[in-house]
């Protein structure tokens, strides 16, 4: 597509698509009922959230990031694990992943990838020690990898499972919403997620006490209900008891009105992801110098992200640039930034992967002519 000089503007990795007039309706009863906190609107995404995924408990947060904290904190507190507890963790993901480790005072050790990019089940078996408390899966860019198998080696050896579907809203594996059984699952609403708002997230556990406990937590360790059992129902409301060190993590009702509508158009949005993907698929396939990141075979993938791996990533990014393309990179080996390098292990295939991968731009306002050009220009920029 050209504008009116005749020339293509730059093609992003990102734009979401925001339906503005619905949007605005839906934030405009949030104005008009005074009510932009937590609490109604967060109550009704809570819900819809449940209804779409299956999920049974839905809590929405102010990011993932908190979600993530919250979800190493609660399972931390309530089953007895001490500083220091291991949480085996991929190193390509985005640093909250892992932050949220060491807020929590437990150490992360890094597993290896696999070639989608995910947890591989063989390194994880070789990181497992009687320190080893949990696993956390991300599923990049909205792929399920190999998560069935870390899955069943979680069940085995009576480790947790945190799945960090940052990425994975919309995720399906026959027919069912990914996050069913795992131990905590969270999402993120960010501004450039698959569901976007400006900023907010959704934990879901399985278990209704570590939900209990995460909702307390998420609203500074205020209780009213060890009150209201004491004094009985609707008593003294004021007079809230505290009695956890809490955070303030919960999300509000302006975020809550855009996850409404976003949510609406989700399976659709996601639908036309598929899309996008199988047509860059179709244009980059056999092409030399270029590999594509594959699936889970079987999936239905809310493709967040379309990635490849090609030599001289770095470089190929700035002529990708000259010509009007604006590709992203899903991620730096975490190990590799100063923060985690106490941490480093041996991780070949991820480091080797942080080198090379490029995620080309993928997002609603994309025509299938763009998919053309974005593809064309990769091809000549790698084969030159
Ligand atoms: C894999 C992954 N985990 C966690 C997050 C954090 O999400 P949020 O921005 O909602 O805190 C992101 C955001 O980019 C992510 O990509």
């Amino acid at each position: 597509m050209t504008d009116s000089t005749g020339q293509r503007p730059p093609i992003q990795l990102f734009v979401p698509k925001f339906r503005t007039d619905e949007t605005l309706e839906e934030i405009r009863e949030t104005l008009e009922r005074g009510w932009t906190g937590m609490g109604f609107k967060t109550v009704e995404i809570e819900k819809a959230w449940s209804d779409y995924t299956g999920l049974p408990h839905s809590h929405f947060l102010n990011s993932n990031t908190s979600g993530l904290h919250l979800a190493f904190d609660v399972l931390k507190s309530r089953h007895g694990w001490v500083d220091g507890d291991e949480i085996i963790t991929t190193p390509l993901t985005f640093v909250s992943t892992n932050h949220a480790i060491l807020y929590t005072g437990l150490t992360p050790v890094f597993a290896d990838i696999d070639d989608m990019l995910c947890l591989d089940p063989e390194s994880v078996l070789e990181r497992i020690t009687d320190r080893t408390r949990a696993v956390i899966f991300v599923g990049i860019g909205g792929n399920v990898g190999q998560y069935d198998r870390i899955r069943d080696i979680c069940r085995e050896r009576g480790l947790k499972l945190i799945l960090d579907a940052a990425h994975m809203a919309g995720t399906r594996v026959e027919g069912r919403h990914v996050g069913h059984d795992a131990d905590v699952t969270v999402f993120s609403f960010q501004a450039v997620k698959n569901l976007p708002t400006g900023d907010s997230g959704m934990i879901c556990f399985a278990d209704a006490e570590d939900d209990a406990k995460a909702r307390r937590l998420s609203w500074l360790g205020i209780s009213s209900d060890t009150y209201a059992r004491t004094t009985g129902a609707g008593s003294y409301k004021w007079r809230y008891e505290v009695e956890e060190l809490g955070y303030k993590y919960n999300g509000n009702s302006v975020m809550a009105a855009m996850a409404l509508v976003a949510l609406k158009y989700l399976d659709e949005d996601n639908a036309r992801r598929r899309e996008i993907c199988d047509l860059y698929d179709r244009y980059l396939e056999g092409q030399p110098g270029i590999v594509r990141v594959p699936m889970a075979p079987g999936t239905e993938p809310s493709r967040h992200l379309y990635q490849v791996l090609i030599e001289d990533r770095d470089e190929t990014i700035l002529k990708l640039n000259a010509r009007g393309v604006a590709p992203g990179v899903h991620y730096r080996d975490n190990s590799a930034y100063s923060l985690y390098q106490p941490y480093a292990g041996n991780t070949p295939r991820a480091a080797e992967a942080s080198e090379k991968l490029l995620s080309l731009p993928l997002h609603m306002s994309l025509t299938d002519d763009d998919v053309a050009y974005v593809a064309e220009q990769l091809i000549a920029v790698v084969s030159g």
